[in-house]
């Protein structure tokens, strides 16, 4: 049965589908069979993430609509990893109970799946939280997110998962040392969930979006790593100087 973790925040743009993407490669090298749906119906993004928009001939979608079966629809991106992509525009938020039957006839072909959630605490966002079995809560070190955070985690325990874990993105070191950022301390007091990483503020995650040419993304990498590793069970020590 796969590990079903929705990737939530509240707030948008915090990085919920770049640490999914991250992730979803780094699980893959773990020899992890790995989907990554994109839930985020009208705005998807993963499939620009991944390079593979040109491919791409069903979504979700229409395999809940009974135009395509579900395996038409997933789309290799590499031996471990597969997209499953989000339709182009906006769906009646009735299909979300045949949403998370699609999600459940998965589970016995990959290890895990990560439903990249939209931003927001309405119906799109329970459409994936619908389909999963624990959650990460991806914050960046802002009041605001915090306070995205601190809902998204109380609409989740409403709907029944218990199990979170705070991922905190874009963390700059220097700045929450000058005080301009909130501390990892005072993230955990405010959101109130355990937490599992911390990505840094990485120039590289936003340029290889653009460029053709492979860019090194040595700095969020072996976060992504750590955290992959922590996902699965692995104990893997967390000090604030491994982001240097
Ligand atoms: N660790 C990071 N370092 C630098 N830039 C980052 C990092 N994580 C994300 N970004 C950048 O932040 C922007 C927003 O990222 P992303 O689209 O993943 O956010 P999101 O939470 O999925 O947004 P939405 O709520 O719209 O779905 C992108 O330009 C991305 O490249
Ligand atoms: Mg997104």
């Amino acid at each position: 049965m796969a590990l079903k973790t929705v990737i939530a925040s509240g707030k948008g743009g915090v990085g919920k589908s770049t640490v999914c993407k991250g992730l979803a490669i780094k699980l893959g090298e773990a020899g992890k069979k790995t989907l990554i749906a994109d839930c985020d119906a009208g705005l998807s993004s993963q499939d620009i993430m991944l390079g593979v928009s040109e491919k791409i001939n069903f979504t979700w979608y229409d395999a809940v609509s009974g135009r395509c079966e579900i395996k038409d629809a997933l789309t290799e991106i590499n031996e471990s990893v597969y997209l499953l992509p989000s339709p182009p525009t906006p769906v009646n938020e009735d299909c979300n109970e045949k949403f998370c039957e699609i999600i459940s006839s998965l589970e016995e072909e990959f290890d895990i799946i990560l439903l990249d959630a939209p931003a927001g605490i309405g119906r799109g966002l329970l459409r994936a939280v619908n389909a999963a079995s624990e959650a990460l809560i991806v914050a960046t070190a802002d009041e605001v997110s915090v306070k995205g955070a601190a809902k998204v985690n109380e609409v989740l325990e409403e709907n029944g998962i218990t199990q979170s874990r705070l991922l905190i993105n874009r963390y700059d070191i220097k700045a929450a040392k000058k005080g301009r950022l909130l501390t990892v301390d005072e993230l955990i007091d405010k959101t109130l969930v355990r937490l599992i990483g911390i990505v840094p503020e990485d120039k590289n995650i936003m340029y290889s979006t653009v460029s053709e040419k492979k860019l090194k993304t040595n700095k969020s990498s072996g976060a992504f790593s750590r955290i992959a590793k922590r996902m699965l069970g692995e104990n893997v020590e967390l000090t604030l100087s491994q982001l240097k």
